[in-house]
Formats: structure tokens, sequence, C-alpha cells
């Protein structure tokens, strides 16, 4: 896949979310200004777009009712303060949906740490780790945030939901 292509593909998901929901006000976030700009050209009316870090965000305590975050979280150099920030941006009773690759199958999981990140890091995706299980039990535990639940569909895909009391 092209640069170009995995730009588009990141933010079209974004966009249908945005389109099927018209009447809610999104912020999409990225570290790389690269993919900022690509989701500004899609002039979406009722989004905004920032660039910022997920292990930071730039936003105010209490600012979402929803943040989700997607195919991302495998870059985090340290997990925890992404929690800890999604912690401090949900509203009370706010969620975070968290999906990525993951597995519970300990040789995988080495081969995608192993294999299949440093190839990606040399195509230069900044790959850090595969999520674990837990990883996000034991953050999200430690952010005070409530994991409802936590799937692994299609053998490699996680799926959880997070919810802050
Ligand atoms: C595999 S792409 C996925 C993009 C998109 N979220 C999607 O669902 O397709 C991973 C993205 O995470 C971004 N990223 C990596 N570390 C980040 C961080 N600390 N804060 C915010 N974004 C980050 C990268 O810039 C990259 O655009």
């Amino acid at each position: 896949m092209t640069n170009e292509e995995y730009k588009k593909l990141s933010i079209d998901g974004f966009t249908k979310v945005a389109e099927k929901y018209p009447d809610r006000h999104y912020t999409g976030l990225d570290l790389t200004p690269a993919m900022i700009e690509q989701a500004r050209k899609k002039n979406i009316p009722n989004a905004e777009f920032v660039v910022g870090d997920c292990e930071n965000f730039p936003f105010d305590e209490n600012a979402f009712d929803v943040i989700i975050c997607s195919n991302s979280f495998h870059h985090y150099p340290n997990p925890q303060a992404f929690f800890d920030s999604v912690k401090r941006c949900l509203r009370p009773g706010g969620r975070l949906i968290l999906r990525d690759v993951t597995s519970d199958n300990r040789l995988l999981l080495w081969f995608m740490d192993n294999i299949e990140l440093p190839i990606a890091n040399m195509l230069g995706h900044g790959d850090v780790r595969a999520a674990r299980r837990k990883t996000v039990m034991e953050c999200c535990k430690k952010a005070g945030l409530k994991v409802e639940k936590f799937e692994i569909r299609k053998g490699m895909r996680m799926h959880c939901v997070i919810r802050k009391a």
C-alpha cells in the first residue's frame, strides 16, 4: 500500500462515522501533520482536526462523550499515559472504544513484535508493540477506567469498550 492509500484508508473510517451521525460534533487527532492535512481536505462540516499526542491530549477535562482510538494504540510507547489522558478527557459515564490488532497467543504476539512491526517500521510506520489484554486491563485499572468489553474478533482484532465511572 502506498503512503497516500494508507492516509486515505485512515480517514475514511472517521468520515463514515461523521456522515452517519451528522448531528454530533467530532474532533480528529493524529500525531502526524500529514494525516491531519488529509483529513481537513475532506471538508467534513461537523468535524475539526488537530495535531496532537494521544499520550497527552490537548483537550479540557471531561471534554468528550466518546473517544474512538482506531489502529493507533500499538504506536504508543507509554500506554498508561494514553489511558490517563482518556480518563481526564472523557466525561463521567463516557466511553472509550479501543480497536487494534492483538492476540492471546504468545507465539503470534512474538511474531508481531519481532517480525511484523519491525518490517512496518522499515516502511516508516513507527509501531512500538502489539496490544496485550494484560496491558489494557492493568492500565485501565490504574487509570480508574472500567473495561466493559474485551473481545478478540476474527482471531486478531481487539475490540474494547472502556467506561469512565
Ligand atoms: C495505522 S495508522 C491508523 C490511523 C487511523 N486511526 C485509522 O484508524 O486508520 C496509526 C496512526 O497513529 C498515529 N499516531 C501514532 N502515535 C500517536 C500518538 N502518540 N498520538 C496520536 N496519534 C498517533 C500515526 O500518526 C498514524 O497516523
